[in-house]
């Protein structure tokens, strides 16, 4: 299974054939490949719900913070969620823009965040963001639009330095606070598969390898 994700991965990327492959030919003799599912980018980073996707991954240093475990011995491992989700694409059409940018917590066309003030509770910026003691904790997201046109959705891929992080927007998402306030995008895509994984570090490896 971690070979899969990781083709998969790699596959959807960097040039998708030339790595999938090869990576699928070495983990053939200890692993079957269970799914097999290309990604792609769209437009100006786009999921298919047309929203650019990944505005506020963490980026430099402070990247490397968010995906990497800091010390021990996972020290530069990382922990991966993925997850397809395929959108229910004429319940989502049927919103007006301004509707859909509740939805999200930004604007469609320019990307802007909507201030705090207005966002509704059930946005997914709002829902998703995950803070410990007013201290916001970032994941780095690396979502693939796939599919076709007649069924197309989003591969989650989310990478954190611990994998509460994952867990925690992902129940936030999906848990309705006292007002009744889950995340409203969770009406307009539908989730088909998904794991968690660790990736350990290199160093990691060839110690097992000897
Ligand atoms: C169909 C699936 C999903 C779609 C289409 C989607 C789309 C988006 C979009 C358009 C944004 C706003 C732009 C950005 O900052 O990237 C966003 C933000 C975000 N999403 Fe998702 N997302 C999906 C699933 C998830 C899942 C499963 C998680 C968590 C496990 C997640 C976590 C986040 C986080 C943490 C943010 C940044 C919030 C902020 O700080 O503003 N998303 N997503």
């Amino acid at each position: 299974m971690l070979a899969c994700a990781l083709a998969a991965l790699v596959a959807c990327t960097v040039s998708l054939l030339a790595t999938a492959v090869p990576i699928a030919r070495l983990f053939a003799p200890i692993a079957d490949c269970v799914e097999d599912q290309r990604g792609f980018k769209y437009l100006d980073d786009r999921d298919l719900i047309n929203f650019v996707d990944g505005t506020e991954n963490p980026r430099g240093t402070e990247r490397v913070a968010a995906v990497l475990v800091p010390s021990g011995t996972y020290a530069g491992g990382t922990h991966l969620l993925i997850q397809t989700y395929l959108d229910r694409q004429a319940e989502w059409n049927a919103l007006t823009i301004e509707d859909q940018e509740g939805v999200i917590g930004r604007t469609k066309f320019d990307d802007i965040e909507i201030p705090d003030a207005e966002k509704k509770p059930f946005a997914h910026n709002v829902k998703s963001k995950v803070e410990i003691d007013g201290t916001e904790i970032k994941m780095f997201r690396q979502n693939r639009a796939i599919g076709t046109a007649k069924e197309h959705g989003t591969m989650f891929v989310g990478f954190a330095a611990e994998a509460s992080t994952l867990t925690t927007s992902l129940r936030q998402m999906i848990t309705a606070d006292a007002d009744g306030n889950y995340d409203h995008l969770l009406d307009f895509v539908t989730a088909t598969t998904g794991a968690m994984y660790f990736v350990p570090p290199q160093a990691f490896l060839d110690a097992m390898t000897g």
